[in-house]
C-alpha cells in the first residue's frame, strides 16, 4: 500500500520594485493645477492615507517592473529561474494584448518551456494568482511557481478626474511558492460578482486598429467603498474557518492597499490591533494586483514578518472581485 504524502504550497521568497520616479501629492496638485483641476495633499491623506506614489516612465513596461521583483524574490528563495516550472502575472495593465505578460517575463528571466500565462482579476489579481499557482502546486502540475503581481496603472489614469488619478501608482511584487510537506497555504477563497462591472473598470478595447470606449480608468469610489468593506471582513471570517483558526490567530493582516479607512475598519471588524496589519499604501497608492506583494516583500524585509507567522492576504477589486488567502508564512 502506498501513503499519500501531503503537498502543500509555502513561500520561499518575495521580492518587490518600485519605479525610482516618486510623486508626491503636492507634485501631482501642482501637476493638475496646471489643468485647472483642483485637489491637495491635506484632501488625499485624510481620504486615502496616500502621501506618495511612484509612477513608470513612458517607456517601462508591466514585465519591466516585474523582471526585478521576480529576481529578488528568486534570491531570497535561493533558486535560479532555471528551476522555476510556473509562471503567474496578475496584470490589467500588460504590456501588448498579447502574449502575456508572464510569457514576455519568462524571457526576460532566460528560461523557456515552463507555463507561463496572466491572471486578470484586477486589485483582486494577485489573490487568485496565489490560489492558482496553490492548486497547481498541491495537484503536482507545478512545484516552484513565481507569482508576481505588476501594474502601471499610471497608462490608464485619467489625469481630468481627480476622483481617480490621485489614488493609483505602479510597481511589482513576486513570490516563489514551491511544493512542500507542510502549509504553507492553509486556505483561500475567491468571489466575484459581475454585476458591479460598471463601478471599476476601463472599457475600451482595440478594433480593427482603433481603440473603441474609453481606455482609462472609471471608478465610482463611494460604491466601491461600500461594496468592500462589505466583503473582506466576510471572506477573512469564510477562510479562517475553513482553516479551523480564529481572527487571534493572524499575525499579519495584508490587505489590498486602496484606501487607509478600508484597511483600518477590515482590521477593526476582525478585531485585530492596527498595528498587526501591514499598510504601504502611503507610500505606494494603490498599485492594484501588485499591492499585496509590495507590501508582504517591505515588511519580510524590514524584519516584522518571521517565518512561521500566520498572514491573511486579502484581495477586492474590479470585477467585482474578491478574495482571501490564509498563509503560514
Ligand atoms: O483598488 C480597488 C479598490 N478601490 C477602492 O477601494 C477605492 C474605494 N473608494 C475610496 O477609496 C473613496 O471612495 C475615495 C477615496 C475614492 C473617495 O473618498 P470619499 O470619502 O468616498 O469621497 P467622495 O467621493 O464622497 O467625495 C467627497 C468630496 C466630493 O466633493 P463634494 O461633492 O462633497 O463637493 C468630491 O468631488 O471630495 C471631492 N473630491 C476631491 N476633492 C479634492 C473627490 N476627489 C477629490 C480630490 N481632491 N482628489
Amino acid at each position: 500500500m502506498t501513503v499519500q504524502i501531503p503537498r502543500y504550497s509555502r513561500i520561499l521568497g518575495t521580492g518587490s520594485y518600485l519605479p525610482p520616479r516618486r510623486i508626491t501629492n503636492d507634485d501631482l496638485a501642482q501637476q493638475l493645477a496646471r489643468d485647472g483641476i483642483e485637489t491637495s495633499d491635506a484632501w488625499i491623506i485624510e481620504r486615502t492615507g496616500i502621501r506618495a506614489r511612484h509612477f513608470a516612465d513612458a517607456d517601462v513596461t508591466a514585465s519591466d517592473l516585474a523582471l526585478p521583483a521576480a529576481q529578488a524574490a528568486l534570491q531570497a528563495a535561493g533558486i535560479a529561474a532555471s528551476e522555476i516550472d510556473l509562471i503567474i502575472v496578475a496584470t490589467s495593465t500588460p504590456d501588448m494584448v498579447f502574449p502575456s505578460t508572464a510569457a514576455i517575463l519568462q524571457n526576460k528571466l532566460g528560461i523557456a518551456g515552463c507555463p507561463a500565462f496572466d491572471v486578470q482579476a484586477v486589485c483582486s489579481g494577485f489573490v487568485y494568482a496565489l490560489t492558482v499557482a496553490d492548486s497547481m502546486i498541491k495537484t503536482g502540475a507545478a512545484s516552484k511557481a513565481l507569482v508576481i503581481g505588476s501594474e502601471v496603472f499610471s497608462r490608464i489614469l485619467d489625469f481630468n478626474d481627480r476622483t481617480t488619478c490621485v489614488l493609483f501608482g505602479d510597481g511589482a511584487g513576486a513570490v516563489v511558492l514551491g511544493a512542500s510537506q507542510k502549509p504553507g497555504i492553509v486556505a483561500t477563497e475567491l468571489h466575484a460578482d459581475g454585476r458591479h462591472v460598471d463601478v471599476l473598470c476601463t472599457p475600451g478595447s482595440v478594433a480593427g486598429g482603433h481603440v473603441i470606449g474609453h481606455p482609462l480608468l472609471k471608478m465610482d469610489g463611494p460604491a466601491v467603498f461600500k461594496l468592500a468593506v462589505g466583503v473582506l471582513e466576510k471572506v477573512a471570517r469564510s477562510v479562517l474557518e475553513k482553516a479551523g483558526r480564529s481572527a487571534s490567530d493572524i499575525d499579519w493582516l495584508i490587505p489590498h492597499q486602496a484606501n487607509i479607512r478600508i484597511m483600518e475598519g477590515t482590521a477593526r471588524k476582525l478585531k485585530l490591533p492596527v498595528e498587526r496589519m501591514i499598510a504601504t499604501v502611503a507610500e505606494h497608492g494603490n498599485t492594484s494586483a501588485a499591492s499585496i506583494p509590495l507590501a508582504l516583500d517591505v515588511a519580510v524585509r524590514d524584519g516584522r514578518i518571521k517565518p512561521g507567522d500566520t498572514l491573511m492576504l486579502e484581495g477586492v477589486g474590479g470585477g467585482f472581485t474578491w478574495g482571501a488567502v490564509l498563509l503560514d508564512f
